[in-house]
């Protein structure tokens, strides 16, 4: 089988969570390590939660802690949904895994030069890291295959009437990547709302019995809670995994190709992933965004995963 090479940048966080355990799984996935984001919570939590996850799962990847805060703006957290360790819900065994000596931007650097074949970025998180690895060394850029995104929304958002987190969070590392030229692949809130986590998908994945399934169990009844109390919904939306489960199967998938910029006004749409759905301004397509997912195929896709560890 052909592995896609990948590097995911992500800022665990429940959601994290559940696509890191994916991609650690998936036979067709090249997994080349974690780099972390400050977003969900503080870089110190996030970094300490990738940890304890690859160490529990018993994934033998590299983790890189990236950027401590945005570009520009200061950092704002979303707490309110991952709870103060930006992981609550369950306790991990003493932690002795230990960070890589390489910084994110480091790694994705090093990694994208070095490969034999152009790689897969998958982010999960805001993307001030791969933000400043094109900054910093712009040959990097056709190294990199594809970059498949969790973030925005060509409706409404969930930090702001206009905007979802990962693009809030830092939209001017957004605007980097959205004009970078790299080939985009959007999964906006449009479609992860699609896949709701109820507690009838907890209790059929209960079933599977195994300690990943006890670790997404326990870390989904914990985001259900929250995502309850902040948006009043039946189940939270499992955001970051449908990232990866675009590289396992497309096909579960219905995508528009069209022209998406990022609002970077500081008004009230600051942030806003602006796609083009009827190519009103004929401008050159850059993102394909994700409409529909096939909401069984993905949870079978998700209990196959658990089955895995
Ligand atoms: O808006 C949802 C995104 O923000 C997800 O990636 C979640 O983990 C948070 O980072
Ligand atoms: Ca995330």
């Amino acid at each position: 089988m052909r592995r896609t090479p990948m590097i995911l940048d992500c800022d665990p966080g429940h959601d994290d969570a559940v696509a890191i355990m994916m991609a650690g799984a998936d036979p067709s996935i090249e997994l080349l390590g974690l780099t972390i984001s400050a977003g969900n919570q503080t870089l110190e939590k996030t970094g300490r939660n990738a940890l304890n996850l690859v160490q529990y799962l018993n994934l033998d990847v590299p983790v890189c802690p990236g950027s401590p805060r945005p570009l520009i703006r200061e950092l704002q957290i979303a707490d309110d949904i991952h709870g103060e360790s930006g992981l609550d819900g369950f306790t991990f065994p003493p932690l002795k895994r230990r960070f890589d000596e390489r910084a994110a931007v480091d790694f994705i650097i090093d990694t994208l030069l070095a490969h034999p074949e152009p790689v897969t970025l998958v982010t999960t998180g805001p993307m001030t890291n791969v933000a400043l690895a094109m900054r910093l060394r712009p040959e990097i850029i056709p190294n990199i295959r594809r970059i498949v995104l969790m973030g925005g929304s060509y409706g409404y958002g969930n930090v702001t009437p206009a905007a979802e987190f990962n693009i809030r969070v830092d939209p001017e590392a957004a605007h980097i990547l959205f004009t970078s030229g790299v080939p985009l692949v959007m999964m906006g809130l449009d479609v992860t709302r699609q896949v709701l986590v109820r507690e009838e998908i907890i209790e059929r994945m209960e079933s599977v019995g195994t300690s990943a399934a006890r670790l997404f169990c326990d870390l989904m009844r914990a985001f259900n809670a929250t995502q309850r109390e902040v948006y009043s919904l039946p189940g939270g939306p499992l955001h970051d995994p449908v990232t990866i489960a675009y590289l396992i199967d497309p096909s579960l998938f219905t995508m528009q190709h069209v022209h998406c910029a990022i609002d970077l006004s500081h008004g009230e749409s600051y942030g806003r992933t602006n796609c083009d759905m009827f190519d009103y301004l004929g401008r050159p397509r850059n993102v394909h965004v994700a409409k529909q997912i096939d909401a069984e195929g993905f949870f079978d896709l998700v209990e196959h995963t658990l089955e895995q560890y």
